[in-house]
C-alpha cells in the first residue's frame, strides 16, 4: 500500500471501525498517568487514525510511536501529522529484531486494519507479544473476511487480469476461508503466550455513497493496481465492480449506493508474564 494521500481521504470505513473499537475497549484497558504510558501503533498507514483517534485516548503524559512497512506512508504521515508526542518510523512488524529496535518495549500496542495483510501471523503476534512489557495490553482490529478478498480471487480467474494478480492469495486475510476464525486466532494468541481477554469477529456493514467513493476506496488499498498499466486502470476498476456485484450475499446495490458486509476481528490481549 503506497497511495498515502488517497488512503488518507478514502478510508472512512476504516476510520469508523477504528473509532468504534476504541470506544468499546479503551475503557477496559489499564492506563497510567505517571509518564510511563508508551504506545505503539502497528501499520499506521497515512496516520489519520493514529493522530485523530489514538493519540487523544492516550494520557497527556504518554507517547505514541507509529510504524508502517511502507516508507511512503511514513513520509506522508510524518509531514501531515507532526506532533510532539507522536513519532513515525518505517518498520515492518515482521522485523526479526523488533525488541532490539525498541529495547524498553511498550505498555500498549494498537493495530487497525493492518494484520490481515500479514501472512506470517505467528511471527507478527509473537513480535507484538515481545514488544509488550509484562502487564502490557494490545488491541488488534483487522479483517477476518471481506468480499474484497473474494473479488481478488475472481479477478485472478479473468484472463485479462490474471497475470497481474496470480499471487492474490498473499493478499487475502489468513482467516478469510476459515469456518472458525475466532477460535483459530485465539489458539494462536494463547500459543504465543497472551492472556486473551476478548477475541471475536463482528459483522459489519459499510455503505458507499456512490461509485466515485467506492472506486477511491478500492484504489487506496488495492495491491495489484500498481502492476496494471495506467491506461488500463479504469477497465480494471470497472471489472472489479462487475465482479463485486456477483457477490449477492455480501454486496448489495440500491439507489446508486453499494453496501458491503464483512467480518472484523476485535482482539484484546494481555502479556501477563515476565
Ligand atoms: C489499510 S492501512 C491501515 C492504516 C491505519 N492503521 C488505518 O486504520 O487507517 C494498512 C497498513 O498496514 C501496513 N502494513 C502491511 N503489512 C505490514 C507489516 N508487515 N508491517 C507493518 N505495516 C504493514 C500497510 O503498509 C498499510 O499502510
Amino acid at each position: 500500500m503506497n497511495r498515502a494521500k488517497l488512503y488518507s481521504s478514502a478510508s472512512e470505513m476504516q476510520h469508523r471501525d477504528a473509532a468504534e473499537a476504541l470506544s468499546r475497549h479503551v475503557g477496559s484497558m489499564t492506563w497510567l498517568d505517571d509518564g510511563s504510558e508508551s504506545v505503539l501503533d502497528v501499520g499506521c498507514g497515512s496516520g489519520e487514525v493514529t493522530r485523530r483517534l489514538l493519540l487523544p485516548v492516550v494520557p497527556a503524559t504518554g507517547r505514541v510511536v507509529a510504524v508502517d512497512a511502507s516508507e511512503s506512508m511514513i513520509r506522508f504521515a510524518s509531514v501531515r501529522h507532526r506532533h510532539p508526542r507522536l513519532c513515525f518510523r518505517a518498520i515492518d512488524i515482521l522485523d526479526p529484531d523488533m525488541r532490539g529496535k525498541f529495547p524498553l518495549g511498550f505498555r500498549k500496542v494498537f493495530s487497525f486494519f493492518c494484520l490481515h495483510w500479514v501472512r506470517e501471523q505467528r511471527i507478527a503476534m509473537k513480535n507484538i507479544y515481545d514488544l509488550l512489557v509484562p502487564g502490557g495490553e494490545a488491541l488488534l482490529v483487522f479483517l477476518a473476511s471481506s468480499p474484497i478478498f473474494d473479488v481478488y480471487q475472481q479477478m485472478a480467474a479473468v484472463s485479462r487480469w490474471s497475470k497481474y494478480t496470480k499471487d492474490y492469495e498473499n493478499y487475502i486475510s489468513p482467516y478469510h476461508h476459515s469456518k472458525t476464525p475466532s477460535q483459530d486466532l485465539k489458539t494462536l494468541l494463547s500459543d504465543v503466550g497472551f492472556h486473551v481477554a476478548y477475541c471475536e469477529t463482528r459483522e459489519r456493514i459499510f455503505v458507499f455513497d456512490g461509485l466515485p467513493q467506492l472506486k477511491d476506496a478500492i484504489k487506496a488499498v488495492n495491491p495489484f493496481l500498481d502492476r496494471v498499466p495506467k491506461d488500463m486502470h479504469e477497465d480494471y476498476l470497472s471489472d472489479f465492480l462487475h465482479e463485486s456485484k456477483k457477490l449477492k450475499a455480501k454486496v448489495q446495490i440500491s439507489n446508486g449506493k453499494l453496501s458491503t458486509k464483512y467480518e472484523l476481528f476485535e482482539v484484546l490481549v494481555k502479556r501477563v508474564k515476565q
